[in-house]
C-alpha cells in the first residue's frame, strides 16, 4: 500500500498549512511567502472565475505536505504551467513531489492540455527539483540568463502532455 499523501484541491481552510510549507521548503525569502499568501488569497476568492487555474494540497498527520498551483497560459496554445511544487522538509524522497507533478498533468490533460512547463532557478537548492523534473521526462527548454539575480538562471522545462 502506498504511504504518499493523497492529493485534493485547496480550500481556504489549507491557507494556514500551506503558508507553514511555504515557510519550510525554501522556495521563498521570509519576506515573499506573503506574495504567495496573496496569490493564494486572490484564487480562493475568485476561483469560479478561472477554474483553469487550482492550487491542490496533500495533507499529511502534520498539517500540508505539499502543494502545487496549475494554470493555464492564456496567450497559448493549450499550455499548462505548474507552479509552487513544494514538499515540507519532513516528507521528502517518498514520492511526494513526483505524485503532485503527476495529478497536475492529469487535471491539464482533462482540460485539454498540450504542453506542460515548468520554471525554476539554477543553482544548488533547486538540484532536487532538477533531478525531479528529469526523471518524470521534462526537458530544459529555456534559460534567461540572470533572470533571479548575477549568475541565477530562470530555467524553463517541458513536457508534452
Ligand atoms: C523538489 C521537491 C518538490 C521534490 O519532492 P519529493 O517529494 O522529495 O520528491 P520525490 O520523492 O517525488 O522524488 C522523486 C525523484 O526525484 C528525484 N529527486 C528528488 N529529490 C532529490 C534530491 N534531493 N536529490 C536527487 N534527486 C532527487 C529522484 O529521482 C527521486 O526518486 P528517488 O527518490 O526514487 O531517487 C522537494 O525537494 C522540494 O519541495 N524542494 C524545495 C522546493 C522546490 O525546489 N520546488 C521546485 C522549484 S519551483
Amino acid at each position: 500500500m502506498s504511504c504518499i499523501p493523497s492529493i485534493r484541491s485547496a480550500t481556504g481552510a489549507d491557507k494556514p498549512g500551506l503558508m507553514l510549507l511555504f515557510n519550510d521548503c525554501g522556495l521563498f525569502e521570509p519576506g515573499e511567502v506573503h506574495l504567495v499568501e496573496e496569490m493564494f488569497d486572490g484564487w480562493i476568492a475568485g476561483r469560479l472565475a478561472r477554474p483553469d487555474h487550482r492550487w491542490f494540497v496533500a495533507g499529511d498527520d502534520a498539517g500540508i505536505a505539499g502543494a502545487g498551483y496549475l494554470a493555464a497560459d492564456i496567450m497559448a496554445d493549450r499550455v499548462f504551467n505548474l507552479l509552487f511544487l513544494a514538499v515540507h522538509s519532513r516528507a521528502r524522497r517518498g514520492g511526494l513531489g513526483d505524485a503532485l507533478i503527476a495529478h497536475g498533468e492529469v487535471a491539464a490533460r482533462d482540460d485539454a492540455g498540450r504542453l506542460m512547463l515548468i520554471e525554476t532557478a539554477s543553482g544548488p537548492e533547486t538540484a532536487a527539483a532538477r533531478a525531479l523534473y528529469a526523471r518524470r521526462g521534462y526537458a530544459l527548454d529555456g534559460r534567461i540568463i540572470g533572470y533571479y539575480g548575477k549568475g541565477i538562471d530562470k530555467l524553463i522545462f517541458r513536457r508534452t502532455l
